[in-house]
């Protein structure tokens, strides 16, 4: 059996003689090579890191299980999060093991569904807020200076610790770090752990390529974004808390942050279940949809080894896919009908 991803990168996570008492079995995720999509791209060396297969289905799992275990260590009462629905659904999932109440804090009307449902069914308790997640992690931050409860956001320095696991696997998978690894910025704590996972490591550094989709393009545009819109509701996000984490990310490794719409995203989305049969959701696929368009500028050769990391699974968010019009639309129940729909 594999161990516990916390004990086996202990000896770059634990204090002296700490236990880690809670797992769910996060990490381990596969880093799939990407034959179809890397040929479409023009890259002969593309590799997904599929996050979607952590106990939630998303990269969260990596610091939430390493917050959870401290927070409970030090006696915590309960824990509270805002969320775009990811770290909600993985907070309520450790809280649960833990034995926590876990409060969430979410943005009203814009949480897939999937997420809202992984809350909901772990028994956190939810409070919608008519504002986004920016004013959502605001009033966190201040009901945790008040001590009610642990704030388990990546402003919780454990969350970011954990988070660099996902780098360390990379590294031990290929045998040293990518040329270039890219991945979708919505609060910026998951470039930042990156980062700092591979500096750590020591086993070479890549160029962190980071994109924030159009309509929440904050750290792009130099300014906070009022009023943040996008498809991939994940990274619907105004005013990143680990700004000057991703912009160190980007300036020490001589990479870039950049934007791609929501129409990039979602043909990215598709080309990833349709050539590889992995499916993420719109969020994840902005890593992708970026470097398809540095490689067709040429900004990114055609023979580095490049690693998308794909932060969540596709069945959080099912709304997000499409079908073709009239594909749902039932025929009668006979071969002849079946047979004509099929155009055989
Ligand atoms: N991808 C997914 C699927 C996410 O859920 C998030 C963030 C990101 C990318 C961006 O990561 O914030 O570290 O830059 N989701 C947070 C949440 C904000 O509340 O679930 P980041």
């Amino acid at each position: 059996m594999i161990p516990p991803l916390l004990e086996r990168y202990r000896s770059l996570l634990a204090r002296d003689g700490e236990a880690f008492a809670i797992t769910l079995g996060e990490g381990g995720t596969p880093l799939i090579a990407a034959r179809r999509l890397g040929a479409e791209i023009g890259l002969a060396q593309l590799h997904l890191k599929f996050e979607g297969t952590n106990p939630t289905g998303s990269f969260k799992d990596r610091g939430m299980v390493l917050a959870v275990n401290r927070a409970t260590g030090a006696g915590a009462q309960a824990i509270v999060c805002a969320s775009t629905g990811n770290t909600s659904a993985s907070a309520a999932a450790y809280a649960a093991a833990a034995g926590l109440p876990c409060h969430v804090i979410l943005p009203a009307g814009k949480v897939a569904r999937g997420k809202l449902a992984q809350a909901l069914a772990a028994g956190a308790r939810l409070t919608m807020v008519d504002g986004n997640f920016d004013a959502a992690l605001e009033a966190v931050r201040r009901l945790g200076a008040e001590g009610v409860a642990v704030v388990v956001n990546s402003i919780n320095p454990d969350r970011l610790d954990g988070q660099q696991t996902a780098a360390w696997e990379i590294v031990d998978v290929l045998g040293r770090a990518p040329d270039a690894l890219a991945l979708p910025v919505g609060n910026a704590g998951n470039i930042t752990a990156y980062w700092r996972g591979f500096v750590r490591y020591e086993r070479g550094r890549p160029r962190m390529l980071g994109f924030q989709a159009e309509g929440a393009a904050p750290i792009v545009r130099g300014a906070p974004v009022e009023s943040p819109e996008t498809v991939a509701t994940a990274i619907r996000i105004g005013n990143p808390a680990s700004w000057k984490g991703a912009v160190a990310a980007r300036d020490e490794s001589e990479g870039l942050i950049d934007a791609v719409s929501d129409d990039e995203i979602l043909e990215a989305q598709r080309m990833v279940a349709g050539l590889e049969g992995v499916f993420c959701e719109p969020a994840s696929a902005a890593g992708v949809a970026g470097v398809r368009r540095l490689r067709r500028e040429g900004r990114i050769g055609p023979d580095e080894v490049v690693v998308c990391v794909l932060t969540g699974h596709g069945l959080k968010d099912p709304d997000a896919v499409q079908a073709e019009e009239g594909a749902l639309t039932p025929i009668p129940a006979d071969l002849a009908s079946i047979r004509e729909a099929l155009e055989l």
